[in-house]
């Protein structure tokens, strides 16, 4: 946030004209940060000042408004659809701040947040409004049309957007928060770093104690590590984001949704991760695979890397890296280090089983990764096995010990 009471250091020959106009703009009026992108939207109530607020936001300098709708205000629209445009456009992190309007700005603030992620606050006047951010980081701002003049309404605008989050003994209580989201919808939380994800399902956990048994088949262990891995990829795949299509029933014409644009890659780390493919692509049968040969090295522990082929979009896709076991972290963070080289932006560790280690080597070495694991367990024994673990996963899986 370039602007915001910090110093910083521009050439000035190298700022664009309308760049410079606007950084003069906001010395005098208070600073802001205009390359924030933000969300609005509003209900047919308070459509005239949604316009008002756009044309001062771009006025002030902010480039990017994404501008929801509604685009009139003689046809009645529902507030939830846009709060929850709005509120989707910021968990998402697509807008970095969102504002809704509506009659009294109540209806905007309860739809909005309803979306894990969103912290909506609805202000009446410009303290409670900067101390929305103070205090609470909110990210979406509700305000009523019929409340505020169109003068104040801008005040408020331009105080909540210029107020700085200070963080504190207020990210713990907002932490609190973000633990409860994750408790309710583990994959859709928004964090500021990769987040560790343990599925607490019980069909998931049940499983897990399955495998973790010395005496389970090499069958039913190879079928179990399918069937989790397809559980948890059901609810890692929550906020994969849809289009709106049309579809012809035998009866009608009607809306539908698909799932948008290219999809998943699924890279397993050979050999264990190969156990988890099916399970996936008996859910998202149009995933590509990618294969990572990795195996650790029994003496140093260290991976030693003899395959990678990836598919030709992989930068494209979002990509969910396969391994059953994270112990020393040192097969998954090579595999992640593999994929991003080869373009790999969106990356996920998907994993059953998890030691502290790992989880702490991968955050280290990729700070930008979910793990997502059934089970975190204890700790490493002296040969770098996972305790209590489930043994080889490899050797488990194909029958090899
Ligand atoms: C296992 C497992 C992981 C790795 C985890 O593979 O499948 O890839 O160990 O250990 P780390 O976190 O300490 O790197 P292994 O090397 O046994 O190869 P395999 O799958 O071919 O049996
Ligand atoms: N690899 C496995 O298969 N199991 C472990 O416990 C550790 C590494």
């Amino acid at each position: 946030m370039p602007f915001n009471g910090q110093v910083l250091l521009y050439r000035m020959e190298n700022i664009p004209p309308v760049l410079l106009a606007s950084m003069v703009f906001m010395i005098f009026n208070g600073g802001g940060d205009f390359y924030m992108k933000i969300a609005i939207g509003s209900d047919h109530a308070a459509f005239p000042l949604k316009n008002n607020l756009v044309s001062h936001l771009r006025k002030k300098g902010y480039e990017e408004i994404l501008d929801v709708g509604t685009d009139t205000d003689s046809l009645p629209c529902d507030y939830p659809d846009i709060a929850l445009k709005v509120g989707e456009l910021v968990a998402q992190r697509k807008a970095d701040r969102g504002v809704l309007l509506c009659g009294t700005g109540v209806g905007m603030s309860i739809a909005a947040n309803k979306m894990p992620g969103v912290y909506a606050a609805h202000c009446h006047d410009v303290e409670t409004a900067r101390m929305s951010r103070r205090h609470n980081n909110s990210n979406v701002l509700t305000m009523g049309a019929r409340i505020l003049s169109p003068e104040t309404a801008v005040e408020i605008l331009d105080a909540w957007l210029s107020t700085e989050f200070e963080g504190d003994r207020h990210s713990r209580r907002l932490s609190k928060i973000a633990d409860f989201e994750q408790k309710i919808c583990p994959s859709c939380c928004l964090s500021d770093k990769g987040k560790t994800v343990i599925f607490d399902h019980p069909l998931v956990q049940h499983k897990v104690s399955i495998i973790r048994d010395k005496n389970t088949s090499v069958k039913e262990f190879r079928e179990l590590v399918q069937e989790i891995a397809g559980l948890m990829v059901y609810e890692i795949t929550r906020n994969l984001p849809l289009v709106k299509i049309q579809v012809e029933t035998p009866l009608a014409l009607t809306d539908a949704y698909a799932l948008e644009g290219k999809k998943l890659a699924i890279v397993p780390v050979l050999r264990a991760g190969l156990g988890m493919v099916d399970g996936i692509l008996q859910l998202v049968p149009n995933a590509k695979v990618g294969h990572i040969g990795l195996y650790r090295d029994p003496e140093t522990l260290m991976p030693v890397e003899y395959y990678c082929k990836l598919p030709g979009d992989i930068s494209e896709r979002d990509i969910l890296i396969l391994d059953p076991m994270l112990a020393t972290g040192g097969s998954a963070s090579a595999a992640i280090s593999l994929v991003k080289a080869r373009g790999g932006k969106k990356v996920s560790l998907v994993c059953i089983i998890a030691a502290p280690e790992g989880v702490s080597k991968v955050h280290g070495d990729h700070p930008d990764v979910d793990i997502f694991a059934a089970a975190l367990d204890s700790h490493l024994n002296d040969h770098g096995y996972i305790v209590p673990g489930l043994g080889d996963a490899g050797d488990r899986l194909f029958g090899t010990k």
